[in-house]
């Protein structure tokens, strides 16, 4: 076999993991599911789950990955058994396919924007315009672009496509974001906006308690990049050198600090219209946001640098899904990388077009079946991880931890113990919406 690649640096890692982890989920899903779940109340309950169930559980999903050296399949082989191992990892390849099948064609969407921006096309009509840019021949045009870039950056590997790429494309969404940021701030009528969701509210939150809870749950993992096994791939480039619980820390407070700050430019923008943006659904970027922009000066240079932002932003996710797939046919059937990305891609863009041209079926699968194939997945890891591994988790975990060492027997413990009761609880949830 020939030798594994691998990053060139931790800061690589981490910047490519933050790349992941910062995208679509937290620009596009993120301000409606907070608009929608009563804001503030909602962005409590949903930073406390990050703390408590996705860091811990992000953590689990990197020590599986450093200590598999592997992609979900060898890696699980390895660690549990033949038989489950490689049952559960063609689920986990599964599921970056699902996810990435339809992430391409929102992403497909952003691109679109982004470069007719420049001319205004959509201000006039924004929800016509989405209308027929949303599905349709127009929509599997753009998807195929999408994924023809995220391709192109897999198709170089793991340091010279992935690691390159997000050094450049995840700084220049942070740079952007707080320019849009500033801007927004200094717009008319936002101030309902900041109120709404920056301001606490205790009575909404007791009123809606565990209601709240499962799509805060599930747009933590999402947003996280946890229980698809793509950070899982990620990991096991890394090498005992790394501090898995530094860097875990590191990656989700800068996908929350990413998150927030989208939030403030989106929310307010819509309170600024008077639209109530818990309406918007997955249209909203697309058809609440277009009149803000339209009505103010230079809002045509503003909605570019805002879909350009998103659409750095979607491309170091997508690569992250693209990349776990793709590495799968390179530990397990030895397929050269190149031929393997193209393989993939063909795939992709076949599934991707079938979605972008069928509605309901889309709504389905980027919403529940999404949600539902992660958490399934993240039970799996926690289970593995504290039940199975125990004390060869703890082993990882300390291997290069330095100062977080001290945490180690309390991380598994929560993993062991807390994680399969909430992930259990969420994925009840999500089948009760199912169901109702
Ligand atoms: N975290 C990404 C986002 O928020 C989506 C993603 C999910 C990426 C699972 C990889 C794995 O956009």
């Amino acid at each position: 076999m020939s030798s594994r690649e691998s990053w060139v640096s931790n800061v690589g890692f981490v910047l490519a993991s933050i790349g992941s982890a910062a995208g679509l989920g937290n620009i596009w899903r993120f301000p409606w599911l907070t608009a929608g779940n009563g804001g503030s109340a909602f962005l409590v309950v949903y930073l406390l789950i990050v703390v408590g169930v996705g860091v811990p559980g992000l953590l689990a999903e990197f020590v599986l990955g450093r200590r598999g050296r592997q992609t979900p399949i060898g890696a699980l082989r390895a660690l549990v058994s033949s038989r489950w191992g490689s049952a559960l990892g063609t689920f986990n390849v599964l599921t970056t396919l699902v996810i990435l099948s339809f992430y391409s064609v929102v992403g497909g969407w952003i691109l679109h924007y982004a470069l007719v921006s420049p001319t205004g096309a959509y201000f006039g009509q924004p929800q016509q315009y989405f209308g027929t840019a949303s599905y349709g021949l127009q929509a599997v045009g753009f998807h195929l672009l999408f994924l023809g870039i995220v391709a192109t950056i897999v198709f170089f590997g793991v340091s010279s496509g992935i690691e390159r790429a997000s050094k450049v494309m995840l700084p220049a969404v942070v740079v952007l974001l707080v320019a849009l940021a500033g801007w927004t701030a200094t717009q008319p009528n936002t101030a309902a906006g900041y109120a709404f969701y920056l301001r606490f509210d205790a009575e909404y939150l007791a009123a809606n308690f565990p209601s709240v809870l499962g799509p805060a749950a599930g747009q933590a993992l999402f947003t996280l990049s946890v229980g698809s096994g793509a950070m899982l791939t990620y990991a096991s480039y890394l090498d005992e050198t790394a501090s898995l619980p530094r860097d875990t820390l590191v990656i989700a407070v800068s996908n929350t600090f990413i998150g927030v700050l989208a939030g403030l430019v989106v929310i307010p923008l819509l309170f600024s219209q008077g639209i109530d943006p818990g309406q918007g659904g997955p249209g909203a970027l697309f058809v609440a946001l277009p009149p803000a922009f339209a009505s103010l000066p230079g809002g045509t240079v503003v909605a570019t640098a805002f879909f350009g932002t998103v659409l750095l932003a979607a491309v170091t996710s997508g690569i992250n899904l693209l990349e776990t797939p793709v590495a799968t046919l390179v530990d397990v059937f030895d397929v050269p990388r190149r031929r393997a990305t193209l393989l993939v891609s063909v795939l992709l863009a076949a599934t991707g077009s079938g979605l972008a041209l069928a509605g309901p079926i889309f709504q389905f699968v980027s919403g529940t079946l999404a949600d539902l194939l992660l958490t399934v997945g993240l039970f799996a890891f926690v289970v593995i991880v504290g039940w199975l591994l125990g004390p060869e988790a703890l082993a990882e975990f300390r291997a290069g931890s330095g100062r977080f060492d001290p945490l180690a027997e309390s991380w598994l413990l929560t993993v062991s113990w807390v994680l399969p009761v909430v992930v259990l609880f969420s994925l009840t949830n999500t089948l009760a919406s199912l169901a109702g």
